[in-house]
């Protein structure tokens, strides 16, 4: 059945990006959150010049070939530099969500500015029965508290950052997770859970 997940690199002190996130610098001071995926041997399947270690390939390319569709916030959008036409997943569409309108369009990208209900709507139909997932600390929030996410995946790197945008914001209560696999890598530890509803 189709899931919505997010999977992250995040370090240990709970950080998706380092300092100074920009444009075109998506990751601020934090590029050693993506050492992972290019300091192996193994080429990914999924996404072409990826080399990583043989248990990273693994966990990635498993979640990878499960999207059909991803959604991301705003920030992610203008700090990756999607506005020239990209998108983090080579066949996934993309749907992002904003208060402001497409600085661009472009056939794979899809603006929402109703709320992450609808942003997580649209994804699920382009998505045609695979995953959607979320990419954003805001966005991933956002779908938290509606009660819309089944998994989430922290790719933790052994650092701590000190300060960056962090995967998880304020919530209004607690929400339970169920571990549901470790998997140690060189560089990286995937640490995959359920969410409990
Ligand atoms: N480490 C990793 O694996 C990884 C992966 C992906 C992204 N990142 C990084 O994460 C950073 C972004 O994370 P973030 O938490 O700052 O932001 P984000 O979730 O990407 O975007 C948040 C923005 O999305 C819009 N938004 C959120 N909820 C909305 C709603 N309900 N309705 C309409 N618009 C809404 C708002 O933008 P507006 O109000 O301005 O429209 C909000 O400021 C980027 O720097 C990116 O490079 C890291």
């Amino acid at each position: 059945m189709s899931k919505v997940f997010s999977a992250l690199s995040v370090s240990v002190d709970g950080y998706i990006t380092g300092r100074e996130p920009s444009h075109g610098r998506g990751l601020g001071d934090g590029g050693v959150l993506f050492n992972w995926y290019g300091d192996g041997d193994t080429p990914s399947k999924s996404f072409e010049g990826f080399r990583l270690s043989a248990e990273s390939a693994s966990v990635f390319d498993e979640l990878a070939s499960s999207v059909g569709a991803i959604v991301c916030g705003r920030n992610t959008y203008d700090d990756s530099g999607w506005s020239a036409g990209g998108k983090p997943h080579p066949t996934a569409p993309l749907v992002v969500l904003s208060h402001r309108p497409a600085p661009a369009s472009w056939p794979a990208q899809t603006f929402v500015s109703t709320g992450i209900e609808e942003a997580i709507a649209v994804a699920r139909k382009q998505a045609d029965g695979k995953d959607v997932g979320l990419q954003g600390g805001g966005v991933v929030t956002e779908a938290l508290k509606a009660g819309l996410v089944d998994e989430l995946v922290l790719h933790q790197v052994p650092v701590l950052l000190g300060g960056g945008r962090p995967y998880f914001q304020a919530l209004p209560g607690h929400i339970g997770l169920e571990l549901v696999k470790v998997v140690p890598a060189p560089g990286v530890t995937h640490i995959h859970y359920r969410v409990v509803r």
